[in-house]
């Protein structure tokens, strides 16, 4: 769990930068209709759970540095016993100010009413323009609302800032709550990939595996995964995002399985690929190899001051040796690493920041430089060979093997912990798992 004192450093930390001519104001996300008038699970836009830990719906925060009637101001949904009765709970401005530390809470009907008042005489607005379509009318009608009043000497804003850079840039290092968050969401995960290799056999279904790992996520405390769980067996283990997860799993198919459970608001994102009916044939397992090299090759490199891209080097060239020495590629390897000649069959990067989204939110690239590693960053490095059968001069043994290998690290001081090292990922150790 986070405390409300980290909750509150962070805003803090955001509000140092503005001065007292600033205000940062930021709606939660907005519900998502399903059909008629039933909706999508409802979840809070991470960048206001990250400085509030609000998790409701229709509700605005607002930073004022210095004002006098409080700084943190909350507008959220009043206690309505009706409402209540059907929806569930609501926390209410007594809640928001004893449970979140709002130094005032209203009611989100009074929003507009209020805005006037609380932007006037602030010359930045620090916003999130885009998140949420109706309040960002609101916001603007307010600013229109101060435009006309200027002749009775109110000051209208001048400036509309981005505020999610900022937002971002603290949320790419985790704090040890946050990490511990993660790792909790990691070792269900773990236990869910588990089950479904231990429960894989020829002749069921991909649901029937995403099934069972929707079960433990459930079991644990996990009500949603991060992303919707990807399933892929035979030809579908070669898309990247394959969802459809509607195909029988044949006897000598690879089964890869992208899923990682989303615990109290933080992702896993983990890939296992194992062979159907339990033991790898010579030629999925000598690709496992590859991918398995390059993937250890590129966690050596980690620590703090390497950039970014030192990883995916270090998975490209393992992938293009090992390709080549398999007769997959052809000549020399020099070329073949400039001409990237392994892009056929390995098209996307080494991975992604990890943490309240699962491709969490943090530029990888500042001022055109790329970004360098620091203690507390937490991120993916999951390198896969994608042997489609429409991929040319390639013989047909090697059609339709798909392999991605994913772990979640984070950046310590001298190197890097992988959280999820307790989910087996050697031949031995995966073939160990489904002989039970
Ligand atoms: N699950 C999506 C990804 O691995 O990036
Ligand atoms: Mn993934
Ligand atoms: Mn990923």
């Amino acid at each position: 769990m986070i405390k409300m004192t980290e909750y509150a450093q962070r805003r803090k930390q955001l509000m140092k930068h503005l001065g007292t001519q600033g205000l940062v104001i930021i709606p939660a996300a907005p519900m998502a209709n399903r059909s008629n008038d039933t909706f999508y699970p409802y979840r809070q836009h991470s960048d206001f759970y990250y400085l509030t830990g609000f998790a409701e719906p229709e509700a605005v925060l607002v930073l004022a540095p210095k004002r006098a009637a409080g700084e943190f101001v909350l507008f959220c949904r009043p206690r309505e016993r009706a409402k209540e009765q059907w929806e569930g709970l609501r926390t209410g401005q007594d809640g928001a100010r004893k449970k979140f530390g709002a130094n005032q809470a209203l009611p989100i009907a009074d929003l507009a009413k209020h805005l006037p008042d609380l932007l006037e005489g602030r010359e930045h607005i620090h916003c999130t323009l885009g998140v949420n379509k109706d309040f960002d009318e609101i916001l603007l009608q307010a600013v229109k609302q101060i435009r006309g009043k200027i002749r009775s000497g109110l000051q209208s804003p001048v400036s509309f800032v981005d505020i999610t850079p900022s937002i971002h840039e603290m949320r790419l290092c985790k704090s040890p709550a946050e990490i511990a968050l993660i790792r909790k969401a990691i070792d269900i995960s773990t236990h869910a990939h588990l089950r479904a290799m231990q429960l894989c056999k020829p002749g069921i279904y991909e649901y029937q595996l995403e099934a069972e790992l929707l079960h433990e996520f459930y079991r644990q405390g996990a009500r949603y995964p991060s992303y919707t769980s990807i399933v892929g067996s035979g030809a579908n283990s070669c898309i990247l995002h394959y969802v459809d997860n509607d195909q029988k799993i044949n006897h000598r198919d690879l089964v890869l399985i992208d899923a990682g459970a989303e615990y109290q608001m933080y992702a896993a994102d983990l890939t296992r690929t194992f062979p159907a009916n339990g033991k790898f044939s010579a030629e999925q397992r000598a690709i496992y190899e590859i991918v398995l090299a390059s993937q250890l090759a590129a966690i050596k490199t980690i620590k703090p001051g390497i950039a970014w891209p030192v990883m995916q080097q270090a998975i490209v060239k393992v992938i293009t040796e090992g390709l080549l020495d398999v007769g997959l590629l052809k000549g020399n390897l020099k070329k073949l690493l400039e001409t990237q000649a392994y892009l056929p069959f390995y098209m996307h990067k080494s991975g992604h920041w990890l943490g309240l989204d699962v491709h969490d939110m943090g530029r990888y690239k500042v001022q055109g430089k790329w970004r360098t590693l620091r203690p507390g960053m937490v991120f993916t490095v999951e390198p896969g060979i994608y042997i489609s059968a429409d991929i040319p001069h390639v013989p047909k043994r090697w059609h339709n093997i798909g392999i991605r290998i994913e772990d979640d690290v984070v950046v310590t001081k001298t190197g890097c912990e992988v959280l999820s090292k307790n989910l087996p990922k050697t031949v031995a150790d995966i073939e160990a798992v489904m002989a039970g």
